[in-house]
């Protein structure tokens, strides 16, 4: 049980070596009892100068290294993390809350980015393509891209970190990340397996502080730094572009979410339950792909709605590090204000709680379904974040897809039906870069996850994640007689 203490490192990680330059420290606490986990060197923009140096001083002997040299380093840090699996789930657990179950899957999950780009590494072909004159040949090449500046989020404090990293290492960039100050340690616990997996110096760098905002706008304004990805909100992911401006540089932009969850008359309603309980109450409703509305067809609203709220009443909420639970508490204070906020705005317009729709203690709010959801409530607009699931009845078709797309986000979206054709046209109406058809989990690294409108750009995961860290190169040869 106290094997993870190994894997607790306080410390950042530049140019190949533990960093602490300030002798400021912060405490990371645990969301479940506000306990403190660990306290961590509060590095600022300074270091993460100096690591954006060490990334671009190491990019031109790391990109020329041939893709399956990257390949064997990458395997390695992946075997090193399947083989700490239950340290890292259990340091995550701690930091961020998460059920030690969902933990565990969280390693499998992040882990399995960096396997999947290992393996890419050796296949970032180009294209060879017929000459537009005789005497001509077209040839198209990819070429890393350079510095990557990696900002990403607390839930996920191993995925986000890998989804990124993984094909930026294998096409041949370096990498500066800057995790959530929330949960470093998972950060800092991988960034010492990638330091023995053997990483040359100036490759791998983490920088952890509280200071997100000079921390990011240094990322963002260097002229060392050619691309950002960023996990987090929209209104964050509008601030770094901006600053991205004068430097042009590239963005991938995984945002905000406003999940449809739509079930037609003709669905298997106990599957819809069982997808809609997943899809809704993973790590408490906190990720971007979580349900946010569940639009059900008026014929199975109150079967689908008994059923639901039966099953929600027999989930668990507590300590992530105890048998059982599956209900995480709140990140922090904000959240549970922001949660309890929707719970009474909803009331206030109609809404009837079914069941929860109040905190259970500082740290946890209860697993709450919201009945006679409308248009006028808030969290038809905007995404609730917390383990809040209100009711929406539809009654034809095109009224399901109008309500599903009146959202500035296009993220992931959910749809249950039996009818092929049905799955077809609602899959193609829906404004959203993903869709779940009688399906309430759709990560993968083998999938593109991304969004569109207000959702940001660019795809993690899959064949597509890497063409964000190369450029493309075209290349003429002439006068071929
Ligand atoms: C996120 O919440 O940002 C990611 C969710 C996922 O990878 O499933």
């Amino acid at each position: 049980m106290e094997e993870y203490k190994k894997l607790l490192f306080g410390k950042s990680y530049i140019n190949g070596e533990w960093f602490s330059a300030n002798t400021e420290t912060f405490e990371v606490l645990n969301p479940a009892d506000n306990s403190v986990v660990a306290r961590v060197s509060n590095e600022n923009a300074q270091a993460v100068s100096q690591a954006i140096d060490a990334a671009h001083a190491a990019f031109k002997p790391w990109s020329k290294k041939s893709g399956k040299e990257r390949s064997v380093i990458m395997q390695r840090w992946y075997a090193l993390i399947m083989e700490n699996k239950e340290s890292i789930a259990v340091i995550m657990t701690l930091e961020s809350g998460k059920p030690l179950q969902e933990s565990r899957g969280e390693v499998d999950y992040g882990a399995a980015f960096i396997q999947w780009f290992a393996e890419e590494a050796k296949r970032l072909y180009g294209d060879i393509i017929p000459g537009y004159t005789a005497d001509r040949r077209i040839m198209v090449i990819k070429q890393p891209i350079g510095v990557v500046g990696a900002i990403t989020p607390w839930n996920f404090p191993l995925a986000m970190i890998t989804r990124k990293v993984s094909p930026a290492l294998a096409a041949g960039c370096t990498v500066v990340i800057r995790p959530s100050e929330e949960t470093p340690l998972t950060a800092l616990a991988i960034t010492h397996l990638a330091e023995k997996a053997g990483f040359p110096k100036g490759v791998f760098n983490m920088v952890v502080g509280t200071d997100a905002s000079s921390m990011g706008k240094i990322l963002c304004e260097s002229s060392l730094v050619s691309k950002i990805s960023f996990t987090g909100s929209t209104r964050v992911g509008q601030i770094l572009s901006t600053q991205s401006v004068s430097t042009l540089k590239k963005l991938s932009l995984e945002l905000g979410g406003n999940a449809p969850f739509i079930i037609f008359e003709d669905a298997d309603i106990d599957a819809a339950v069982k997808g809609a309980i997943a899809g809704k109450f993973r790590f408490s409703g906190q990720t971007c792909v979580c349900v946010n509305r569940i639009l059900v067809h008026e014929k199975i609203y109150e079967i689908f709605t008994d059923k639901f709220v039966k099953a929600v009443s027999e989930l668990k909420p507590g300590n992530g590090m105890q048998e059982g639970i599956n209900i995480a508490p709140l990140i922090n204070k904000k959240a549970m204000d922001r949660v309890e906020g929707f719970v009474e705005d909803a009331i206030s317009k109609g809404g009837k709680i079914l069941i929860g729709g109040k905190r259970i203690n500082e740290n946890f709010f209860a697993p709450t379904v919201i009945g006679d959801a409308t248009a006028a409530m808030n969290f038809a607009k905007e995404e609730i974040f917390g383990p809040v699931a209100p009711i929406f009845k539809f009654s034809t078709d095109e009224e399901a897809i109008n309500l599903a797309n009146d959202t500035i986000y296009g993220l992931a979206s959910y749809l249950y039906t039996n009818d092929l054709k049905r799955s077809w046209k609602i899959s193609e109406a829906l404004e959203y870069g993903i869709v779940g058809i009688n399906e309430g989990l759709i990560s993968s690294e083998v999938a593109p996850f991304g969004g569109i409108k207000h959702s940001g750009s660019g795809r993690e995961g899959s064949k597509y994640g890497i063409e964000d860290y190369v450029e493309i190169k075209y290349i003429c040869i002439g006068n071929i007689e």
